[in-house]
């Protein structure tokens, strides 16, 4: 797995053991911190192997994927900050692009044949209907970072199109949220959070003062922006369900979305997480947002029935969850 200590890889791990893979994480530590590998660790009860290097470099890679025979791969890795793509560029069409031509090269020199590939809603684009489907052409995404999920979409089916032995899931991801159960696992975002959940997380244990709403005039329910909330945990488990369905499967693309096809506004969350943490979450409406989608959600039902697999937790759940991890660790994961 690349990208394993961060926070949809280290929920995953998890699933993965229980379902009774054996794991191999390679992360940069770009975006996450050692610490969260020993949490990892007391969750599944054992030893995690871990291998510290960036996978745009090609030697480290293909050594990795030379050293024993992986069935699979479920890529992680990737830098997902939108604005900072936009100011960065060309470190995310680097980082994401050269980190996946590396494992692709390598995992098809060594006979590795599975890939999950983590790809996003945003490559349906500000013009798909409601809710986004799975068949919807064509993908257009509006800043780098989106645009490196639809280029990565594009090379993966490229390559799945001239080589029988490779075959690939795109998981579309909705909007991931919540923690562990446990509380000992979860989003550590560094610096200020660009997404909500973890900023009203924040404002709940009292390292921001207030949340700044970005709009409050949205043709919605109450006028603020309404997402897909999706638990990480039901993630993880979509991620297990769609590498046994891809083992199976005759096709050598296949595409999921992993949501809830529920939408959830702003106000709703703010709510949701008050009642889980039992504290007021001061918040003001503030202008929009520049790029924000009045609304986004997925239709889940391919998923369910192709995968048979569903999303089964809450947004209350996803508040509890987050609030636990959030209140338990206010600082996120420790520097060393
Ligand atoms: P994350 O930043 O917590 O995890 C990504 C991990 O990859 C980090 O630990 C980072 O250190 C590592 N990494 C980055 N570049 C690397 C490289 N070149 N070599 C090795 N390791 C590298 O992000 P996440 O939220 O867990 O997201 C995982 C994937 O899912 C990403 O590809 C992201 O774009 C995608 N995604 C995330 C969301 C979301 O809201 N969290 C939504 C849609 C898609
Ligand atoms: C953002 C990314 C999207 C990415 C997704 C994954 C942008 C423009 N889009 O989408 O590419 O795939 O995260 O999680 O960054 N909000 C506030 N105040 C805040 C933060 C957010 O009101 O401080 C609002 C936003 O306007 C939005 C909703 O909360 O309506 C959710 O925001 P966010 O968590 O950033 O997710 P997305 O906007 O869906």
């Amino acid at each position: 797995m690349s990208g394993g200590a961060g926070y949809i890889g280290s929920h995953t791990v998890i699933r993965l053991v229980a379902a009774g893979h054996d794991v191999v994480v390679v992360d940069s530590f770009a975006n996450s911190k050692p610490a969260v590998v020993g949490r990892i660790e007391s969750l599944i009860g054992g030893e995690l192997e871990v291998h510290a290097f960036d996978l745009t470099d090609k030697d480290k890679t293909e050594h990795l994927l030379a050293s024993m025979p992986f069935d699979a791969v479920i890529h992680f890795a990737g830098l997902k900050a939108v604005g900072e793509s936009v100011e960065q560029p060309l470190e995310y069409y680097e980082n994401n692009l050269e980190s996946t031509f590396s494992l692709v090269r390598a995992m098809r020199r060594h006979g590795c044949g599975l890939l999950v590939f983590s790809s996003s809603a945003t490559v349906y684009g500000p013009d798909a209907p409601l809710p986004y489907r799975e068949d919807y052409e064509p993908l257009v995404a509006t800043n780098p970072y989106g645009r490196t999920k639809v280029m990565i979409e594009h090379v993966l089916r490229d390559v799945a199109h001239i080589d029988e032995s490779f075959k690939v899931a795109l998981l579309r991801y909705f909007n991931p949220v919540g923690a562990h159960p446990s509380g000992t696992i979860g989003e550590d975002p560094q610096g200020i959070p660009n997404n909500l959940l973890p900023f009203v997380a924040q404002v709940a244990v009292g390292r921001r003062e207030k949340l700044a709403v970005f709009g409050g005039d949205y043709p919605t329910a109450d006028g603020t922006c309404e997402r897909d909330y999706i638990h990480v945990e039901d993630l993880a488990a979509g991620h297990v369900a769609a590498l046994t369905a891809l083992a199976a499967s005759p096709e050598r693309v296949r595409t999921w979305n992993l949501g809830t096809g529920t939408p959830t506004s702003v106000l709703e969350v703010i709510a949701a997480f008050e009642r889980a943490s039992g504290r007021p979450i001061p918040y003001e409406i503030v202008g929009r947002r520049a790029g924000d989608l009045a609304q986004t959600w997925a239709d889940a039902s391919r998923a369910a029935d192709e995968l048979g697999w569903r999303a089964t937790k809450s947004i209350d759940d996803m508040c509890a969850d987050a609030w636990r991890w959030q209140s338990q660790n206010p600082l996120g994961y420790p520097d060393a």
